[in-house]
Protein backbone atom coordinates (compact mmCIF):
# COMPACT_ATOMS: atom_id res chain seq x y z
CA UNK A 1 0.00 0.00 0.00
CA UNK A 2 1.33 3.89 -0.39
CA UNK A 3 3.02 5.34 2.01
CA UNK A 4 0.22 8.44 3.38
CA UNK A 5 2.75 11.67 2.43
CA UNK A 6 0.57 14.22 3.87
CA UNK A 7 1.61 16.63 6.60
CA UNK A 8 0.24 19.27 8.90
CA UNK A 9 2.07 22.39 8.88
CA UNK A 10 0.76 25.84 10.61
CA UNK A 11 -2.65 24.02 10.78
CA UNK A 12 -2.99 23.46 7.37
CA UNK A 13 -3.37 19.90 5.56
CA UNK A 14 -1.24 18.94 2.85
CA UNK A 15 -1.66 15.94 0.83
CA UNK A 16 1.82 15.87 0.40
CA UNK A 17 4.80 18.50 1.53
CA UNK A 18 5.61 19.63 -1.94
CA UNK A 19 5.04 23.50 -2.10
CA UNK A 20 5.21 25.75 -4.91
CA UNK A 21 7.48 28.41 -4.04
CA UNK A 22 6.73 32.31 -4.74
CA UNK A 23 7.96 34.11 -7.63
CA UNK A 24 8.17 30.63 -9.72
CA UNK A 25 4.80 30.21 -11.92
CA UNK A 26 2.62 32.05 -9.28
CA UNK A 27 2.12 34.84 -11.50
CA UNK A 28 -1.59 34.35 -12.04
CA UNK A 29 -4.02 32.73 -10.54
CA UNK A 30 -4.78 30.18 -13.82
CA UNK A 31 -1.00 29.51 -13.52
CA UNK A 32 -1.23 28.77 -9.50
CA UNK A 33 -4.07 26.90 -10.58
CA UNK A 34 -1.82 24.21 -13.06
CA UNK A 35 0.74 23.75 -10.68
CA UNK A 36 -2.10 22.57 -7.83
CA UNK A 37 -3.24 20.68 -10.67
CA UNK A 38 0.09 18.90 -11.02
CA UNK A 39 0.04 17.78 -7.66
CA UNK A 40 1.67 20.59 -5.65
CA UNK A 41 0.64 20.09 -1.93
CA UNK A 42 0.18 23.98 -1.67
CA UNK A 43 1.17 26.99 -3.51
CA UNK A 44 2.73 30.24 -2.81
CA UNK A 45 1.95 33.50 -4.90
CA UNK A 46 4.33 35.92 -6.19
CA UNK A 47 5.36 38.85 -3.81
CA UNK A 48 2.30 41.17 -3.50
CA UNK A 49 3.06 44.37 -1.96
CA UNK A 50 0.12 47.39 -1.12
CA UNK A 51 0.89 49.36 -4.42
CA UNK A 52 1.40 47.92 -8.08
CA UNK A 53 5.52 47.57 -9.06
CA UNK A 54 6.49 47.02 -12.52
CA UNK A 55 9.78 46.02 -11.69
CA UNK A 56 12.73 46.74 -12.99
CA UNK A 57 13.95 46.39 -17.12
CA UNK A 58 15.09 43.69 -18.70
CA UNK A 59 17.23 41.56 -18.30
CA UNK A 60 16.02 40.22 -14.88
CA UNK A 61 16.89 36.78 -15.04
CA UNK A 62 19.82 34.51 -16.51
CA UNK A 63 20.83 30.89 -16.11
CA UNK A 64 24.12 30.45 -14.64
CA UNK A 65 26.32 27.66 -13.36
CA UNK A 66 24.10 25.48 -10.64
CA UNK A 67 21.37 27.75 -10.98
CA UNK A 68 19.44 30.93 -11.97
CA UNK A 69 20.23 34.62 -11.24
CA UNK A 70 17.32 36.45 -11.03
CA UNK A 71 16.13 40.62 -10.23
CA UNK A 72 12.88 41.05 -11.16
CA UNK A 73 12.11 43.78 -8.89
CA UNK A 74 8.91 42.66 -7.17
CA UNK A 75 6.86 42.90 -9.82
CA UNK A 76 3.31 42.72 -9.21
CA UNK A 77 -0.47 44.55 -10.07
CA UNK A 78 -1.02 45.33 -6.40
CA UNK A 79 -2.43 43.16 -3.65
CA UNK A 80 -5.78 44.71 -4.78
CA UNK A 81 -5.60 41.75 -7.73
CA UNK A 82 -4.83 39.19 -5.33
CA UNK A 83 -8.34 38.24 -4.23
CA UNK A 84 -8.87 36.92 -8.12
CA UNK A 85 -5.94 34.83 -7.89
CA UNK A 86 -6.27 33.41 -4.80
CA UNK A 87 -9.96 33.06 -6.02
CA UNK A 88 -8.71 31.33 -9.05
CA UNK A 89 -5.98 28.96 -7.41
CA UNK A 90 -8.01 28.09 -4.66
CA UNK A 91 -10.01 25.74 -7.75
CA UNK A 92 -7.48 23.07 -7.28
CA UNK A 93 -7.90 22.35 -3.51
CA UNK A 94 -4.73 22.87 -2.31
CA UNK A 95 -3.75 25.71 0.54
CA UNK A 96 -3.06 28.94 -1.05
CA UNK A 97 -0.36 30.79 0.82
CA UNK A 98 -0.08 34.48 -0.12
CA UNK A 99 3.27 36.18 0.28
CA UNK A 100 3.55 39.95 0.96
CA UNK A 101 6.51 42.18 1.19
CA UNK A 102 6.59 46.28 2.26
CA UNK A 103 8.54 48.07 3.75
CA UNK A 104 7.76 48.78 7.10
CA UNK A 105 5.70 47.60 10.32
CA UNK A 106 2.36 48.81 9.07
CA UNK A 107 2.91 47.84 5.21
CA UNK A 108 3.33 44.21 6.13
CA UNK A 109 0.22 43.93 8.69
CA UNK A 110 -1.77 45.92 6.26
CA UNK A 111 -0.90 43.64 3.36
CA UNK A 112 -1.55 40.46 5.71
CA UNK A 113 -4.89 41.85 6.34
CA UNK A 114 -5.90 42.33 2.65
CA UNK A 115 -4.51 38.73 2.02
CA UNK A 116 -6.68 37.23 4.88
CA UNK A 117 -9.81 39.64 3.02
CA UNK A 118 -8.40 37.90 -0.46
CA UNK A 119 -9.27 34.33 0.83
CA UNK A 120 -5.72 33.17 1.34
CA UNK A 121 -5.15 30.35 3.92
CA UNK A 122 -1.35 31.31 4.97
CA UNK A 123 0.73 34.39 4.88
CA UNK A 124 4.25 34.52 3.52
CA UNK A 125 6.17 37.53 4.95
CA UNK A 126 8.66 38.25 2.51
CA UNK A 127 11.73 39.88 4.38
CA UNK A 128 14.57 38.63 2.17
CA UNK A 129 14.59 39.71 -1.34
CA UNK A 130 18.07 40.53 -2.07
CA UNK A 131 18.30 43.39 -3.97
CA UNK A 132 15.00 45.58 -3.51
CA UNK A 133 15.90 48.86 -1.50
CA UNK A 134 14.05 49.43 1.43
CA UNK A 135 12.08 46.23 1.14
CA UNK A 136 13.02 42.67 1.94
CA UNK A 137 16.49 41.93 3.14
CA UNK A 138 17.25 45.35 4.58
CA UNK A 139 14.25 44.21 6.92
CA UNK A 140 15.15 41.06 6.98
CA UNK A 141 18.55 41.69 8.01
CA UNK A 142 17.79 43.70 10.82
CA UNK A 143 16.52 40.76 13.63
CA UNK A 144 14.59 43.65 15.61
CA UNK A 145 12.36 44.92 12.06
CA UNK A 146 12.21 40.65 12.07
CA UNK A 147 10.73 40.82 15.73
CA UNK A 148 8.47 43.91 14.83
CA UNK A 149 6.92 42.69 11.26
CA UNK A 150 6.36 39.52 12.30
CA UNK A 151 4.66 40.40 15.92
CA UNK A 152 2.16 43.41 13.83
CA UNK A 153 1.63 40.98 10.91
CA UNK A 154 0.32 38.46 13.72
CA UNK A 155 -1.48 40.94 15.26
CA UNK A 156 -3.01 42.23 12.42
CA UNK A 157 -4.68 38.53 11.05
CA UNK A 158 -6.04 35.36 12.29
CA UNK A 159 -4.52 33.41 9.45
CA UNK A 160 -1.09 32.16 10.08
CA UNK A 161 2.13 33.81 9.27
CA UNK A 162 4.91 32.48 8.07
CA UNK A 163 8.26 34.30 7.71
CA UNK A 164 10.43 33.62 4.89
CA UNK A 165 14.36 34.61 5.86
CA UNK A 166 17.27 35.58 3.48
CA UNK A 167 20.47 33.50 4.29
CA UNK A 168 22.52 36.63 3.53
CA UNK A 169 23.32 37.33 6.97
CA UNK A 170 25.70 36.31 9.56
CA UNK A 171 23.30 34.35 11.80
CA UNK A 172 19.95 33.13 10.45
CA UNK A 173 19.47 31.41 14.06
CA UNK A 174 19.58 35.04 15.43
CA UNK A 175 16.89 36.31 13.20
CA UNK A 176 14.66 32.83 13.10
CA UNK A 177 14.97 33.66 16.96
CA UNK A 178 13.45 36.80 16.17
CA UNK A 179 10.81 35.64 14.03
CA UNK A 180 9.49 33.19 16.84
CA UNK A 181 9.58 35.89 19.00
CA UNK A 182 7.36 38.21 17.08
CA UNK A 183 4.96 35.32 16.78
CA UNK A 184 5.66 33.05 13.53
CA UNK A 185 3.69 30.27 12.67
CA UNK A 186 6.64 28.92 10.94
CA UNK A 187 10.05 29.79 8.60
CA UNK A 188 10.60 29.63 5.36
CA UNK A 189 14.28 29.01 4.75
CA UNK A 190 15.65 30.60 2.17
CA UNK A 191 15.14 33.14 -0.24
CA UNK A 192 17.71 33.53 -2.66
CA UNK A 193 21.39 33.83 -2.31
CA UNK A 194 22.96 37.45 -3.01
CA UNK A 195 24.97 36.56 -6.46
CA UNK A 196 26.90 38.47 -9.63
CA UNK A 197 27.28 37.62 -12.96
CA UNK A 198 29.03 39.66 -15.69
CA UNK A 199 29.17 40.18 -19.38
CA UNK A 200 32.38 39.82 -20.06
CA UNK A 201 32.02 41.58 -24.04
CA UNK A 202 30.34 44.19 -22.62
CA UNK A 203 32.17 44.32 -19.09
CA UNK A 204 29.27 44.80 -16.93
CA UNK A 205 26.55 42.84 -15.12
CA UNK A 206 23.89 41.11 -17.13
CA UNK A 207 21.42 42.04 -14.82
CA UNK A 208 20.31 45.09 -15.59
CA UNK A 209 19.67 45.67 -11.55
CA UNK A 210 23.33 44.53 -11.63
CA UNK A 211 23.49 42.25 -8.51
CA UNK A 212 20.63 39.98 -7.71
CA UNK A 213 19.51 36.39 -5.79
CA UNK A 214 20.86 32.75 -7.26
CA UNK A 215 18.56 29.89 -6.94
CA UNK A 216 18.81 25.98 -7.81
CA UNK A 217 21.27 23.50 -7.11
CA UNK A 218 24.14 26.10 -5.96
CA UNK A 219 22.17 26.86 -2.95
CA UNK A 220 21.08 23.42 -1.43
CA UNK A 221 23.89 23.37 0.76
CA UNK A 222 23.29 26.58 2.13
CA UNK A 223 19.76 26.46 2.34
CA UNK A 224 20.35 22.85 4.04
CA UNK A 225 22.60 24.13 6.51
CA UNK A 226 20.66 27.10 7.35
CA UNK A 227 17.27 24.39 7.98
CA UNK A 228 19.88 22.33 10.19
CA UNK A 229 20.93 25.41 12.05
CA UNK A 230 17.77 26.58 13.08
CA UNK A 231 16.12 23.14 13.67
CA UNK A 232 18.97 22.40 16.80
CA UNK A 233 17.90 25.98 18.03
CA UNK A 234 14.46 26.92 17.80
CA UNK A 235 11.45 24.63 18.31
CA UNK A 236 9.11 25.74 15.16
CA UNK A 237 8.03 24.17 11.74
CA UNK A 238 10.11 24.90 9.10
CA UNK A 239 9.73 25.13 5.19
CA UNK A 240 12.93 24.25 2.99
CA UNK A 241 13.66 26.28 0.28
CA UNK A 242 16.88 26.21 -2.27
CA UNK A 243 17.36 24.09 -4.58
CA UNK A 244 15.23 21.14 -4.25
CA UNK A 245 15.21 19.25 -7.58
CA UNK A 246 14.73 15.38 -6.78
CA UNK A 247 12.75 13.29 -4.08
CA UNK A 248 16.46 12.94 -2.07
CA UNK A 249 16.56 16.56 -1.99
CA UNK A 250 13.85 16.75 -0.34
CA UNK A 251 14.60 14.13 2.60
CA UNK A 252 17.63 15.81 2.83
CA UNK A 253 15.63 18.73 4.07
CA UNK A 254 13.42 16.76 6.40
CA UNK A 255 16.23 14.95 8.14
CA UNK A 256 17.75 18.24 8.46
CA UNK A 257 14.29 19.65 10.25
CA UNK A 258 12.08 20.51 7.98
CA UNK A 259 8.27 19.23 8.21
CA UNK A 260 8.00 20.75 3.82
CA UNK A 261 9.79 21.89 1.18
CA UNK A 262 9.17 24.54 -1.58
CA UNK A 263 10.11 23.70 -4.75
CA UNK A 264 11.18 26.75 -7.55
CA UNK A 265 13.83 26.38 -9.80
CA UNK A 266 13.55 23.16 -10.41
CA UNK A 267 10.68 23.04 -12.26
CA UNK A 268 12.75 25.26 -14.99
CA UNK A 269 14.68 22.40 -15.02
CA UNK A 270 12.24 19.56 -14.88
CA UNK A 271 8.63 21.38 -15.49
CA UNK A 272 5.61 20.80 -13.60
CA UNK A 273 6.10 16.86 -13.62
CA UNK A 274 8.66 16.99 -11.05
CA UNK A 275 5.74 17.15 -8.37
CA UNK A 276 4.73 13.69 -9.11
CA UNK A 277 8.38 12.33 -9.67
CA UNK A 278 9.00 14.02 -6.01
CA UNK A 279 5.84 12.22 -4.83
CA UNK A 280 6.63 8.67 -6.05
CA UNK A 281 10.33 8.94 -5.17
CA UNK A 282 9.40 10.09 -1.74
CA UNK A 283 7.11 7.29 -1.14
CA UNK A 284 10.08 4.77 -2.36
CA UNK A 285 12.23 6.02 0.00
CA UNK A 286 9.49 5.95 2.96
CA UNK A 287 8.53 2.22 1.85
CA UNK A 288 12.59 1.18 1.64
CA UNK A 289 12.81 2.32 5.67
CA UNK A 290 10.41 1.41 6.69
CA UNK A 291 9.24 5.35 8.08
CA UNK A 292 5.38 5.55 8.46
CA UNK A 293 5.40 9.14 8.26
CA UNK A 294 7.38 12.58 7.26
CA UNK A 295 7.09 13.36 11.06
CA UNK A 296 9.24 10.49 11.62
CA UNK A 297 12.14 12.07 9.58
CA UNK A 298 12.15 15.62 10.64
CA UNK A 299 15.48 16.76 12.63
CA UNK A 300 16.45 13.41 12.48
CA UNK A 301 19.85 14.19 11.04
CA UNK A 302 20.51 16.84 13.97
CA UNK A 303 19.39 13.83 16.46
CA UNK A 304 21.57 11.34 14.86
CA UNK A 305 25.08 14.00 15.16
CA UNK A 306 25.24 14.37 18.57
CA UNK A 307 28.25 16.46 18.00
CA UNK A 308 28.72 20.15 18.40
CA UNK A 309 31.17 22.50 16.81
C1 LIG B 1 12.33 39.70 -7.33
O1 LIG B 1 11.15 40.00 -7.59
O2 LIG B 1 13.27 40.37 -7.78
C2 LIG B 1 12.65 38.52 -6.48
C3 LIG B 1 11.83 38.50 -5.24
C4 LIG B 1 12.56 37.83 -4.11
O3 LIG B 1 13.68 37.37 -4.25
O4 LIG B 1 11.98 37.79 -3.03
Amino acid sequence: MDRDIGIEIVGLRLRNPFILAAGILGITGHSLRRVAEAGAGAVVTKSFGLEPRTGYPNPTIVEVQGGLLNAMGLPNPGIEALREEVEEAKKAGVPVIASVYGCSEGDYAEAARRAEKAGADAVELNVSCPHVKEVGAQIGQDPDLVRSVTASAKKSVKLPVIVKLTPNITSIVEIAKKAADGGADAITAINTVKAISIDIDVQKPILAAGIGGLSGPAIKPIALRCIYEIHKEIDIPLIGCGGVTTWSDAVEFFLAGASAVQIGTAIMYKDLGIFSELQTGLRGYLEEKKVESIKQLVGLACRNNNKTV
